[in-house]
């Protein structure tokens, strides 16, 4: 089924429909359709803040969060960059060459801040203090159970009251640490509450009445996408959305696919219609082969009568104890297919 966004804005659109595929790093398309559409709703709602990201390789993620923005909001990009020994678990590797010249190719650059450090250093650095505050923050740095606490506690404390935190490879199986992380950050009286799960990343709002707010956000931008309503985790239910073959609605009145997925269309359409051309071939073969065993089965009993009546006739001592068999043989011949 064909998904539409919500309109989008024009830098937001172009990145998805032809950048998304050329900006290296971990984000599913669907998801970049959902961070995009959640930071522009936000934007429309009068959110107020800035968007911050821990954990940038190139951008990929990062620039569903950026452009467009306001001329008062900024960007705040945070990762070790050239300080990989600081990247404790080595996951993915900031560029920050690379993540600069994705911005000004994207459109992103004047409101981006960047801050080259570890997420576990931001607190002492007064980062925190500061009173820098977002509506978005994205989380996506070190993926260790400690990292993960750390990051949740730094976006609990510097996120607005209608702001939004995400959190990546919830449910990623090479990368145990986060949900490890999320489940101790939440029993140890952690104030976010889980509200939406897209592809790999888990949506909290601040509070119960926020993660309602943003669960009714989502119902309202992104019908097309809901897999399925009233998911319990950990004591709180959220939303499951999934991943669709999307197409961006523009500022242009245009409709397009976002990229990636214009590809995955066309694949499935094609391995569709060959599926089904080889489901008729092989109807067709066993059709065939069913009457050919019928057409056995006829052939037996009529062979098979006359043979057992002069056995009967002349050798009845010997037919005698096998009839049962025969009976037997001979129901299963007649057994309707
Ligand atoms: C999985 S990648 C991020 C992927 C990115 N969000 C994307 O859209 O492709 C993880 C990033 O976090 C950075 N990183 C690792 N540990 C970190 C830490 N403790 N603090 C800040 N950044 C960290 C790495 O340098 C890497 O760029």
């Amino acid at each position: 089924m064909t998904a539409f966004t919500p309109v989008l804005p024009e830098r937001t659109a172009g990145y998805l429909r032809a950048g998304l595929h050329q900006v290296k790093g971990w984000l599913n398309v669907s998801t970049a359709v959902y961070l995009s559409g959640v930071e522009a709703a936000q934007r429309g709602a009068g959110v107020s803040g800035d968007v911050a990201e821990i954990g940038i390789h190139h951008g990929k993620s990062f620039l569903c969060l950026a452009l467009d923005l306001p001329a008062d909001q900024r960007a705040v990009a945070i990762d070790v960059f050239d300080d990989q020994t600081a990247n404790l678990d080595q996951s993915g590797r900031g560029d920050r060459d690379i993540f600069e010249q994705n911005l000004a190719t994207y459109g992103a650059g004047d409101n981006v801040d960047i801050v080259q450090s570890s997420s576990l250093d931001l607190e002492q650095a007064g980062f925190v203090a500061a009173g820098r505050r977002f509506r978005i923050f994205s989380i996506d740095g070190g993926h260790t159970d400690q990292i993960t606490v750390n990051d949740l506690r730094i976006a609990e404390r510097t996120v607005v009251d209608h702001g939004l935190v995400v959190l990546d490879d919830v449910l990623n199986r090479h990368w145990l640490g986060v949900i490890t992380g999320l489940f101790s950050y939440l029993g140890d009286g952690g104030s976010l509450v889980p509200a939406v799960l897209v592809p790999n990343k888990l949506i909290l709002a601040t509070s119960a009445d926020q993660a309602k707010h943003c669960r009714a956000m989502f119902a309202e931008q992104f019908p097309d996408g809901l897999e399925k309503a009233d998911v319990p985790l950990a004591g709180h239910q959220i939303d499951v959305y999934g991943d669709r073959p999307w197409l961006v609605r523009g500022e242009d009145g245009r409709s397009e696919p976002v990229t990636g997925h214009e590809l995955m269309a066309t694949i499935t359409a094609a391995r569709l219609g060959e599926l089904e051309q080889q489901l008729r071939s092989a109807r067709a073969e066993l059709d065939t082969t069913r009457r050919q065993l019928d057409a056995t089965r006829q052939q037996l009993r009529t062979a098979a009568q006359p043979l057992y009546r002069r056995a009967a006739r002349r050798l009845p001592w010997l037919v005698r104890p096998v009839r049962p068999v025969l009976r037997r043989v001979r129901a299963v011949v007649r057994r309707p297919r």
